[in-house]
Order: C-alpha cells, then structure tokens, then sequence
C-alpha cells in the first residue's frame, strides 16, 4: 500500500491514487506560485492535460483539476496554482515544502490537446492568469513544432509581476539547447496587463477587435490557416469563443477535431 503525509503522518493512500514528491517551489507573486514533483514512471499524459491532484486531508483525498504545465518528455511534474486565501484546496496548498506529499489521480484529461485540432499553419494560444499552465507544457513539446509553421502564446493579466512565470518560461526555452532547436524562431510572446501600467496594455479581446492582435501576431485569424486554443476564466473563455466563432472558425474536441479549443483554468 502507498503512503502519503497529512501533517507530518503517515496516511494510507486510497486505491488508484499516486504520491508525488514536492521538490523545487517557486511563489511568483501574492497569488501564485508553480512547484514540481517527481513524476512515476508510468505516467504518461499528452501535453495539455488536466489531472486531478491536491492534499490529504482529515484522512481523505481534497482535489482540485490541474494542467500540468511541464512538458510530455520531462522526468518531472510541474504545476502552476493560484492561491485562493479560503479556498478548500490552495489555502492549504500554498503552504507545500519541498519533501511534502502532493496527491495524484493518474487519469489525464482535456481538451487543449493536438489530436482536438485539424492540422494548419499557425497555432495560437491565448491565456489569461493561470490559464497560461497548459500551454506551459505546449510550447515546451517539440510535436507543436512539427505541426506547426508559428506559434503565438498571448498572455494577459491584471499586473506586471503575474507575467514573470510567462517571462521565466521563454527565457528557460532560450537558455536550452535542445528546445531552443526545436522552436527555432517560431515562438512569439505577446504578454499584456490590465490594471497595471505596461509596455503593452489591455484584454487580448479587445486587441483581436481592434486590430493590434492582427499587427503583433503577423495577420488577423483566419480559419484556413490557424488552430486556437484558450483557457482563462469562463468569462474570458466565452469572449474569446465568440470571436473565434466570428472569424468562422469552428469547435474541436477530442472525439470532433476543429479549428479551436477551450478549458476553463480550473482552481477559482
Ligand atoms: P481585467 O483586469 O480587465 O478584468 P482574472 O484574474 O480576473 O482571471 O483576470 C486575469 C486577466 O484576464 C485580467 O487581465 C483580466 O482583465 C482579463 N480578463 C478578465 N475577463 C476577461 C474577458 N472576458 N476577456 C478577456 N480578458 C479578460
């Protein structure tokens, strides 16, 4: 039988369920931080799934749905949470150190995933907050590259420093030589705030109505040469959706590959 640690004890673990390892953590602002765990060797998940992890607590399982934000090929698991100050689950969770157990249930899902996509030319993937998580695993896989001509990664949110996970990710990809020779110059970064003064400021949404997604990305979306996925908030998800919808591009899903996907950034 696996254990796993509630409060410095040793806690049976229920059938079906994995232990994994806390090791390195990293809080990015007041309200989020990534960490990493080991990953069991028979874990496989396609790059931008979902799993349901979390904490032993009180004796039972308290999960949430997570992205893994590392990448398919990585020995390692990465995630990247929000903290909510009364969530159930991040109250607790934001307080992990390295050597804690996190628990897993190996039962990857989702739909940003390329077998929900029709092939094209330029795949883009618009996120807001933690909704960038998934595509952290994305623009990490070197099969996006080989699927695709560009790849455009928007990231929106409130402030400046909630873009330094985003920021940290493009600077890892440059500083690897192996990924670095997988991604070329096919990546582009398109990070913008909200509620704080920036470079580059405003929703994504209102960039694609107004024409500077269209300049900054090399041209307007266009449903015979571009794959969209998105993940934020359901607001965002639902604005983003209409737009893909106005441009004609049409709804995938695993079963029915189309020309866009969405998911909802789960923890709230
Ligand atoms: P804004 O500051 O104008 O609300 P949140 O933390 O609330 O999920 O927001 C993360 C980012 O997503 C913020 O920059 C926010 O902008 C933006 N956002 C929120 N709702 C939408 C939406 N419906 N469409 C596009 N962007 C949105």
């Amino acid at each position: 039988m696996q254990m796993a640690h509630e409060a410095g004890a040793s806690v049976a673990l229920p059938k079906g369920m994995e232990a994994l390892t806390v090791g390195e953590i990293r809080h990015w602002t007041g309200r989020t931080f990534s960490f990493r765990t080991n990953r069991p060797a028979s874990f496989r998940f396609r790059s931008g799934e979902f799993v349901m992890i979390g904490l032993m607590v009180e004796g039972k399982p308290l999960l949430r749905a997570y992205s893994i934000a590392s990448p398919n090929w990585e020995d390692a698991l990465e995630f990247y949470s929000i903290k909510v100050p009364d969530g159930p689950l991040t109250s607790r969770l934001q307080h992990i150190r390295p050597g804690d157990t996190v628990v897993m249930r190996p039962k990857p899902v989702g739909t940003l995933v390329h077998d929900a996509l029709l092939p094209g030319r330029r795949l883009i993937l618009f996120a807001t907050g933690t909704g960038i998580a998934p595509f952290a695993s994305i623009i990490r896989d070197p099969e996006t590259y080989e699927k695709f001509d560009r790849v455009i990664l928007t990231h929106t949110c409130r402030e400046l420093a909630e873009l330094d996970y985003g920021k940290h990710l493009m600077a890892q990809i440059a500083a690897d030589e192996l990924m670095r020779e997988f991604v070329g110059d096919k990546l582009t970064h398109i990070c913008t705030t909200t509620r704080e003064p920036s470079e580059r400021m405003g929703r994504m949404t209102d960039w694609i109505r107004d024409g500077r997604f269209a300049a900054a990305a090399g041209g307007p979306l266009d449903p015979e040469t571009d794959r969209v996925m998105i993940c934020g908030s359901m607001a965002m998800l639902l604005d983003h959706k209409a737009l893909c919808e106005a441009a004609g591009l049409v709804e995938g899903s695993n079963s029915a590959p189309g020309q866009f996907v969405i998911e909802k950034a789960f923890v709230d």
